[in-house]
């Protein structure tokens, strides 16, 4: 299975930073952010992976990982012209996936469990997709799903609700078959101007194939600067936990 990091957007919500650095370069515990979702699908067997961001950060990406070899892993670089949607990312990896099912990441989330585990349990799966679910205080801020707890299936999905029905956040991590790129045609740019994650998901939710699991550990996205200083302790803790053993 092939691996694809967004590290594209505006980082609006962590300027003044992100006026002069893309989000996914900023300082998490010793490295740039983009380096623990690297890690992440790297550890689950992942080494083939695609990194999609706008033009002005390519070269600094290119700069810090070239083609990935020091970390083992095998990096591809596409670049998204405009911040039009996690969707519109999505779409620009069809050549580098071919005909094959993949895992995307969103850049700025981290996370303490192994994605093994999941990725195992998609592989089990025939056809559609799986996200991955975690409770939150504030619901208000990512996509939230109402779910069949015994056929593991979420059965709607709410981007940002004002009046969330649960606490279960679409964590930005998704496992797609080919069809995808068929429903990235269909979509059209939602309020906010942007082709969003959420609208693909509800289209496998239509067809009855979209599961999910839950993650046990911590997971945050560090798309804020009080997430972001959160994102911070997280690691300097598991760094010093590595240490003390
Ligand atoms: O973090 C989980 C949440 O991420 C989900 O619960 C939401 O359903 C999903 O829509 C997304 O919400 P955000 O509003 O937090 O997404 P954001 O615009 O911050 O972008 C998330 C990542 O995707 C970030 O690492 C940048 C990248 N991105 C975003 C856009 C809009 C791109 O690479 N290109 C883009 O055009």
């Amino acid at each position: 299975m092939k691996g694809v990091i967004l590290a594209g957007g505006t980082g609006s919500r962590l300027r003044p930073f992100t006026t002069i650095m893309n989000k996914h370069l900023l300082p998490v515990g010793a490295k740039p952010m983009i380096y623990w979702s690297i890690f992440k699908l790297r550890e689950a067997g992942i080494h083939d992976i695609l990194i999609i961001t706008n033009r002005e950060s390519l070269t600094y990406f290119i700069q810090l990982f070239d083609d990935g070899q020091e970390l083992d892993v095998k990096l591809t670089y596409k670049i998204q012209k405009e911040a039009s949607g996690i969707a519109d990312a999505i779409s620009l990896a069809k050549g580098f996936v071919e005909d094959e099912s993949f895992i995307v990441m969103l850049g700025d989330n981290l996370l303490e469990d192994s994605l093994s585990p999941f990725i195992q349990k998609y592989k089990e799966k025939k056809e559609g997709a799986m996200v991955l679910l975690k409770e939150v205080h504030d619901p208000e801020r990512f996509g939230i799903a109402e779910i069949d707890n015994e056929k593991k299936e979420v059965l709607s999905i709410i981007e940002k609700p004002s009046n969330p029905k649960t606490n279960y956040c679409v964590v930005g991590i998704y496992m797609y078959d080919q069809q995808v790129f068929q429903f990235i045609d269909q979509l059209i740019p939602s309020e906010r101007g942007e082709l969003e994650v959420t609208d693909i998901n509800r289209f496998y939710i239509k067809n009855k194939q979209l599961t999910y699991e839950e993650l046990k550990g911590w997971w945050l996205d560090a798309g804020t600067h009080y997430s972001l200083h959160e994102a911070n302790v997280r690691m300097y803790q598991r760094s010093r936990k590595r240490k003390d053993k």
